[in-house]
């Protein structure tokens, strides 16, 4: 099993294959947003990379971030968790100002992902 280490929060063994931002907050039990719901349009399930940066990127993941003009953050929603990997969960619901972190990511990659690498 991957593990997976959120800075300040810890190290979790997490299931091989779990999307990044369900593992954050359900392995990590981090506050992450995800206010779109895991589909690659709101960019607040974003991450920094400290260690273990997937080299491949979703087609999604690179659209929403150029558009918005984002940079050096991944998308949380837009990765499994198939090797180990630590971050920065820099976008959490506390100090947000939100109401939730939104609606429920589905289990796998939405919208099916297309790969690109980086
Ligand atoms: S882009 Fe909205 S949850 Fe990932």
């Amino acid at each position: 099993m991957p593990k997976l280490t959120v800075e300040g929060y810890g190290t979790f063994e997490v299931a091989d294959g779990k999307r990044l931002v369900l593992a954050i907050e359900q392995d990590a039990h981090v506050d992450i947003l995800h206010a779109c719901g895991g589909n690659a349009r709101c960019t607040t399930c974003r991450v920094e990379f400290i260690e273990g940066e997937p080299t491949k990127m979703t087609v999604a993941e690179r659209q929403v971030l150029t558009a918005k003009g984002v940079a050096n953050v991944r998308l949380s929603c837009q990765m499994l968790c198939d090797h180990d990997m630590a971050v920065r969960a820099i976008s959490r619901l506390e100090g947000s100002g939100r109401p939730d972190p939104g609606g429920a990511p589905a289990p796998e990659i939405t919208p099916p992902p297309e790969w690109l690498s980086v």
